[in-house]
């Protein structure tokens, strides 16, 4: 595996690939490696000729208040795992790398509506961050394709959107949830918790799957198992910032009828913010 942080550089390695018709998956990461990460890259190597992964611990995403200073940055360990998934290309470029003329004064992409609603409402200028540093770790990459996580189910949504209305040439893959044998789903800031935290994290699958149970007996008093299952995140410890009933097509309000949903919440409990969500067809 090559480590690369310039941008020139990666791109003439890519030229090379491209040139001799080999396709290129691309797995964009803030890092801090884990098992939900190493699934995308198993998806991008059985769907492309070559992998690229980046490690960028992105500021533009991160509120003032947020942990964008604390964010564990692992990146020796990080390539440990990527040479063992045998990887091609890691890129981490630093904050000057990607943004030579200061974060604050970069060109923005806003991608309106999925933006601003659940983790966008509580996290402003969030999903503008995120779509931006993806747009333009997409021009930096040119891959065939991109794969990012379900769990992160809204940005999932925000990356189909920009990539479909800036019309870019790339697939983007969802890839599935990878959890903990007791359920809850991998992330980094799992190592926030504490030892009794950590007891309590898988709570929060186990709500939201009652939720989906109770939709798939046909309920849609959606308002009601909303209050409820927030009610049981709060008794449990968690602060939670929603838990919501949405169509798993475009986040809207679900009908009585709506058949595809997807159940999502975030949750603090301590000092991590827990996000995870579950998608259920009544069909
Ligand atoms: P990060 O949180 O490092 O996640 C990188 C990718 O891994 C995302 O697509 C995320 O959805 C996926 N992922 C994380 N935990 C997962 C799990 N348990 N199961 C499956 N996939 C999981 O998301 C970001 O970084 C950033 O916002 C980024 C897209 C890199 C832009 O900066």
């Amino acid at each position: 595996m090559q480590t690369l942080n310039a941008i020139t550089p990666l791109r003439a390695r890519l030229k090379s690939w491209r040139l001799a018709g080999q396709s290129i998956g691309f797995v964009p990461t803030m890092g801090n490696l884990h098992a939900g990460h190493l699934t995308l890259v198993q998806l991008a190597q059985d769907r492309a000729d070559r992998v690229v992964v980046s490690v960028f611990v992105n500021p533009t995403q991160f509120g003032p208040a947020e942990d964008f200073a604390g964010y564990p940055r692992t990146l020796e360990e990080d390539k440990r795992l990527l040479v063992a998934e045998g990887v091609d290309i890691l890129f981490a470029p630093t904050v000057a790398d990607m943004y030579d003329d200061g974060d604050a004064h970069t060109a923005k992409i806003e991608v309106p509506g999925l933006s601003d609603i659940l983790c966008g409402a509580v996290r402003p200028g969030h999903f503008s961050g995120v779509a931006t540093v993806v747009a333009k770790l997409f021009n930096i990459v040119q891959p065939d394709l991109a794969v990012f996580g379900e769990k992160d189910f809204q940005q999932l949504l925000v990356i189909r959107k920009l990539s479909a209305d800036l019309n870019f040439p790339i697939e983007i893959l969802g890839a599935p949830i990878g959890r903990e044998a007791d359920g809850l789903a991998y992330s980094s800031r799992n190592r926030y918790l504490t030892d009794s935290e950590r007891a309590t994290a898988p709570l929060l699958r186990k709500i939201l799957s009652d939720v989906g149970e109770s939709l798939r007996a046909g309920r849609h008093d959606y308002q009601v198992l909303q209050r409820n299952a927030i009610e049981a995140l709060a008794a449990a410890g968690f602060k939670p910032d929603y838990l919501e009933i949405r169509e798993a097509s475009d986040l809207r309000l679900p009908g009585p009828d709506s058949e595809d949903l997807v159940v999502l919440a975030a949750a603090y409990l301590g000092k991590a913010r827990l996000i995870d969500n579950i998608r259920l067809n009544r069909r």
